[in-house]
């Protein structure tokens, strides 16, 4: 792996960095790129403008790996409350909600992760709408799957997310034949006994695991910003006969924007990942060590305001 990305992924879980750029100025302009703000009303606003684009929308409300149960119920409090607002403003069609199972819990205990994720799967359904299980560190990948297969019990739309630089990952697409997958290249630092580590391989595996799932009868979301993927997809795409409206591509809030434009304005589903909340430190991290050419940028930020 890069040694900046190295770098950056240690400084996003560490304490002391996180309060030094937690408390220094940041710009909000920074931050505000890839966050849609604070609160629910922020997030609701920015998902207003996206649909009004003709994209649709995927909310995350940020925070993860929590051990108090407070913060857990706290994190469950805020998706019901912003599934009520997205029903209320007639949204909900067009906008799912992702959920981290650290930040509900999993950690503590994985049947208060499967508790609080089916209370947010059960709201979402009353609103109208559907929820996408984030995937984490490799670690948590089988709990995070064994969750789900519970969860799909009750909720079958319910989405899973495959992270391509995991070596059993083409296994996972097999078993997961007929569900909503998001398949992504993997944003954590992980041991090359797990992952591949030439991000060629990891493309190589992407494109393998696209056509497992273009193959089967799920569908697949394909969440990813690299141009050469996006083509191989979308003509993998029209080789399997996937009609328009049987897959998606999604991107991150901030990235990429024409590129989101031009995918939906040619005929793709088009979902925007829009992460929101106050715990936006370790997702702002991830995003800067996929883009180390951001890093200055961003740097340059903490001290200038
Ligand atoms: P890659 O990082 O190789 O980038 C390809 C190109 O995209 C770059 O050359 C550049 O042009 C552009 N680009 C990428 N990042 C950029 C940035 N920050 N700023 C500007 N341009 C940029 N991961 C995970 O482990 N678990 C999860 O649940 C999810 N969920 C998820 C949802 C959605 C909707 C997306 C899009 C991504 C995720 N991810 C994720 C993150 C994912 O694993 C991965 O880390 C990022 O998407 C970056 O990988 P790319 O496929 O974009 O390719």
């Amino acid at each position: 792996m890069n040694p900046l990305r190295t770098l950056i992924l240690a400084a996003a879980g560490n304490d002391a960095v996180r309060r030094a750029v937690a408390t220094a100025p940041v710009s909000r302009d920074v931050v505000r790129r890839f966050v849609a703000g604070e609160t629910v009303a922020s997030a609701v606003d920015a998902t207003a403008d996206l649909v009004e684009h003709g994209l649709r929308v995927t909310l995350d409300y940020l925070g993860e790996d929590t051990s108090d149960r407070t913060v857990a119920e706290r994190t469950v409090r805020a998706y019901l409350a912003l599934l009520d607002q997205l029903h209320e403003t007639g949204l909900a069609c067009d906008a799912e909600v992702s959920v981290k199972l650290s930040a509900v819990g999993q950690a503590l205990d994985e049947r208060l992760a499967l508790d609080n994720a089916s209370r947010i799967c059960a709201a979402a359904e009353q609103c109208g709408t559907t929820v996408t299980l984030d995937m984490e560190d490799h670690t948590t990948t089988d709990s995070t799957l064994r969750v789900l297969a519970e969860v799909r019990r009750a909720w079958p739309a319910t989405g899973a997310v495959l992270q391509a630089y995991l070596r059993r990952t083409l296994e996972d697409c097999h078993a997961l034949e007929g569900a909503r997958v998001r398949l992504c290249k993997g944003a954590y630092a992980e041991p090359a006994s797990v992952a591949f580590s030439d991000p060629h391989e990891v493309d190589l595996n992407y494109v393998r695991c696209a056509n497992a799932l273009l193959a089967g009868s799920g569908y697949p979301m394909f969440a990813t910003h690299d141009p050469r993927l996006v083509e191989i997809v979308a003509e993998r795409a029209r080789w399997h006969d996937r009609a328009p409206d049987s897959f998606e591509f999604q991107m991150l809030y901030g990235i990429r924007p024409a590129e989101q434009a031009r995918l939906a304005a040619e005929g793709h589903v088009v979902r925007v990942y829009v992460p929101f909340g106050e715990q936006w430190y370790g997702y702002l991290m991830r995003r800067l060590a996929e883009r180390p050419a951001a890093v200055a940028f961003f740097l340059r930020s903490l001290v200038s305001r």
